[in-house]
């Protein structure tokens, strides 16, 4: 490719800035064209922001659709749209840009359910098009070290057997008055799928896939619908067992890894991004020779979202998927679901389980969250051996659909989701958070 790719963003809150800044690092590779908001206001503020002077200035929208349809009408189609919006908008709009055979960015959690991901996966191979979700923290050079050190054959670090899993973060009542935050119909679950699911992605990324899972989940202490906290066990498909908690009422905030091998423990300690600075490597006893294996870089990759458009833009070049492909986010889409069925229904659940028609497959709260469920008179408690009821519809495509905006043009066939337009939903528009590490 020799020119630079066009790309624009959507949903121009706080992490869309993350967004912009990656973008701007990376001057004759990739430019930022269009920013799209359903609040004018919003958009025209961040275009401004993020206009480059002496370029053509970055184009302030609050309609997606037309923006796909002008770019690819005057032969400049968009290469990469970045979905930056509250997550219950995350589907729709992804599908929208599939639809028009652009690749898409979208941030966590992808979808608010397995079965939104699954259709997803199924509109990518109808169309061409890829999406690739930001899990930033796969792309820090530590976490690449440490894969590629387990992934040879022979590893020097022997089988891994033990690993912890901590997100043990803050968020105060203030946090949760964004009307989006802390329900499952808008954010798809609390600290579970919208907070520790960066560690967790990060644990799958090193130690592959997991294969059965036992948690719990509580509120503890926020007026959410959903959990505030979970906890879980998780064993892996190489034997290692983890353990993992997601918190947002822990005041002494810290994102921890662990991985315990044969022969080193290997650590991870930080909060919304790390350095090379922030590992750790403890040989075994007797193994001190390792040591010199985990060498320490200041200038090496940091976890970002440069980083991750930075191999995203590589995997452009190359005509590839673009990382993180949904097929391997989806291993953890499919472990948050797992593990909301096995907290709210007492029992394991193995990978594999929530196949389709399985209530947590289409709802992360799938039968119900304990605590949502009116309480059961002395005696009558459910038998744990029933399998849940199907409560939750699974969607489709179509019923995303709302309305036609664009009618299509002579030279641009209609395709089956070409009119997708995406409702303002209730709360969404409400005012940006912040610009601040908290917003994560
Ligand atoms: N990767 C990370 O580290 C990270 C950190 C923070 C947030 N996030 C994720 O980013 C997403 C956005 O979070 P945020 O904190 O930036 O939210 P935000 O509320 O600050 O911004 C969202 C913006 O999207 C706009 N919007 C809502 N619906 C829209 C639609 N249908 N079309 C166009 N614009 C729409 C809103 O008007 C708002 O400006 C969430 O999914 C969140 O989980 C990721």
């Amino acid at each position: 490719m020799t020119r630079a790719y066009r790309a624009a963003i959507v949903g121009t809150g706080g992490i869309a800035n993350a967004h912009a800044e990656a973008l701007a690092a990376a001057p004759g590779r990739v430019r930022l064209t269009h920013a799209v908001d359903v609040d004018q206001e919003r958009a025209s503020e961040f275009a401004d922001r993020w206009s480059v002077p002496g370029a053509a200035p970055v184009i302030a929208s609050t309609d997606l659709a037309d923006v796909l349809a002008r770019t690819r009408e005057a032969g400049e189609p968009l290469d990469l749209v970045h979905v930056c919006t509250p997550p219950q908008s995350h589907f729709a709009l992804a599908a929208q840009v599939l639809a028009a055979g652009v690749d898409v960015l979208l941030e966590k959690p992808p979808t608010l359910s397995l079965a939104e991901l699954d259709q997803l996966i199924a509109l990518e191979q109808e169309t061409g098009a890829h999406v690739g979700v930001v899990f930033q923290h796969r792309f820090g050079a530590g976490a690449q070290r440490l894969r590629a050190m387990l992934d040879a054959a022979p590893s020097p670090l022997g089988r891994p057997l033990v690993a912890l899993c901590n997100t043990l973060w803050y968020r105060d009542a203030e946090y949760f008055a964004a009307p989006w935050r802390g329900r499952w119909d808008t954010e798809g679950g609390g600290p579970t799928m919208g907070h520790g699911i960066h560690q967790l992605d990060l644990l799958l990324a090193v130690l592959g896939p997991w294969s059965e899972v036992t948690a719990m989940a509580g509120r503890q202490a926020r007026e959410t619908d959903t959990e505030d906290v979970s906890m879980a066990v998780v064993r892996f498909a190489n034997g290692a067992l983890a353990s993992v908690v997601n918190s947002v009422v822990s005041p002494r905030q810290t994102s921890a890894l662990r991985f315990d091998t044969e022969h080193a423990t290997i650590e991870l300690e930080h909060l919304y991004g790390y350095t090379d600075a922030d590992w750790t490597f403890t040989p075994a006893p007797g193994r001190e020779d390792l040591k010199e294996l985990w060498t320490s870089d200041p200038d090496a990759a940091t976890s970002s979202h440069s980083s991750q458009v930075l191999a995203i833009l590589d995997a452009l070049d190359a005509g590839l998927p673009l990382p993180v492909p949904a097929t391997d986010a989806r291993e953890t889409i499919e472990l948050v679901a797992a593990l909301y069925a096995s907290a709210f229904t007492g029992r394991p659940v193995r990978r594999g389980e929530i196949g389709p028609g399985h209530p947590f497959a289409a709802a992360m709260d799938g039968s119900g969250a304990p605590w949502a469920r009116p309480a059961a008179a002395p005696g009558t408690e459910p038998d744990a051996a029933e399998p849940p009821a199907v409560t939750a519809p699974v969607p489709t495509v179509e019923a995303a659909i709302i309305s036609a905006t664009v009618p299509p043009s002579a030279e641009t066939p209609p395709s089956p989701a070409a009119h997708i337009v995406v409702p303002a939903a209730a709360g969404l528009t409400a005012a940006p958070t912040p610009i601040t590490e908290e917003t994560r």
